[in-house]
């Protein structure tokens, strides 16, 4: 039986490699619906984005929601620096031509998980958390019905991305992650620890081409845009596929291992606003809730990836 997925995201092209991923895999992942959110670019982009992806992966029956457009409190923070100022640079792309579906993104979380058997649908964050959190302030009967939350965010070795101290999804709306940490709901955290050690190589990068396919060509180039800004700043080797870790998470959670601990977010100090502090060595006395990893098996990551964006076969493919 196919896991039941809602996907909210801020494409973003990491974001946009996770969402072909997730949706090569109908046999384990069922993708109820794609949530975009303010993020890596502003909303009118990142909904955009993710219309784009639908069409590249020929999977019009997905519906897209649009959702919030500023985090719960603190303005926007975007990554046009990391992205692209379209959010989705590195290829050439035609304009969506599927429409978004109707209704608000939060209202579609909630009308999910009401219709939904309780503690069937998986929630994967991509993005910062703000339409998580809002579905949560908005209808908190939804909170028990979740089955987990998957998310790619915070950082412990590897500190911050943004700032010293704070990973871009958490560092955009350090109060909504505050409230999703606090939900009691099982969160699996995939925090820059271990998506710094997904990088995108350049025969990793190749590969993604030899697969001779658009989809396979998109790949590429997105993360050869991508990469620049991490091989920059930290001299690595090829683009961390931040979002895609979210995914290979679900399909094949063996690759990975990490720590069951107590993740608390920063919310008052502006030095270190959105840090997520992670007590990976259990010095205090707080309670564990959330699994936090911290390494994978990236080639494996990268085999399962590119098998999976093989099954992509020709432009308009789909997978079943
Ligand atoms: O810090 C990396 C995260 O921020 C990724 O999800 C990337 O897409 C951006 O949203
Ligand atoms: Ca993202």
């Amino acid at each position: 039986m196919a896991q039941k997925i809602i996907i909210d995201t801020d494409p973003g092209q990491d974001d946009a490699i996770a969402i072909l991923l997730a949706l090569a895999s109908p046999d384990e992942l069922d993708v109820l619906a794609i949530t975009a959110v303010a993020g890596n670019v502003p909303l009118a982009l990142t909904e955009k984005n993710a219309r784009i992806i639908r069409e590249l992966a020929g999977k019009p029956n997905v519906p897209v929601y649009a959702g919030c457009d500023t985090p719960l409190v603190r303005p926007l923070v975007t990554a046009e620096h990391v992205h692209g100022k379209t959010g989705l640079d590195g290829p050439v792309w035609p304009e969506p031509v599927l429409p978004l579906a109707e209704g608000h993104a939060v209202d579609a979380i909630i009308d999910i998980l009401r219709r939904e058997d309780a503690g069937t649908v998986t929630l994967c964050a991509l993005g910062p958390l703000t339409n998580l959190a809002q579905a949560f302030k908005t209808a908190p009967d939804i909170i028990e019905r979740v089955e987990k939350i998957v998310l790619m965010g915070g950082a412990y070795f590897d500190v911050g991305n943004i700032t010293p101290t704070a990973e871009f999804n958490i560092y955009v709306d350090p109060q909504a992650a505050d409230i999703v940490f606090r939900s009691g709901i099982d969160i699996v955290v995939l925090p820059l620890d271990v998506t710094h050690k997904a990088l995108v190589t350049a025969e990793r990068n190749q590969a993604f081409r030899d697969l001779g396919t658009k989809v396979g060509r998109a790949v590429a180039e997105m993360t050869d845009f991508f990469e620049r800004f991490d091989k920059e700043k930290y001299g690595s080797s090829g683009a961390p596929l931040h979002d895609p870790c979210v995914i290979a998470y679900l399909l094949a959670p063996d690759l990975f291992t990490g720590r069951f601990i107590n993740v608390e977010i920063e919310t008052v100090s502006e030095l270190t606003m959105g840090m997520t502090v992670a007590d990976w060595w259990g010095v205090t006395d707080r309670a564990p809730n959330a699994t936090f990893i911290g390494d994978l098996d990236a080639q494996g990551f990268f085999d399962l990836l590119t098998e999976r964006l093989s099954r992509y076969t020709d432009p308009s493919a789909t997978t079943g």
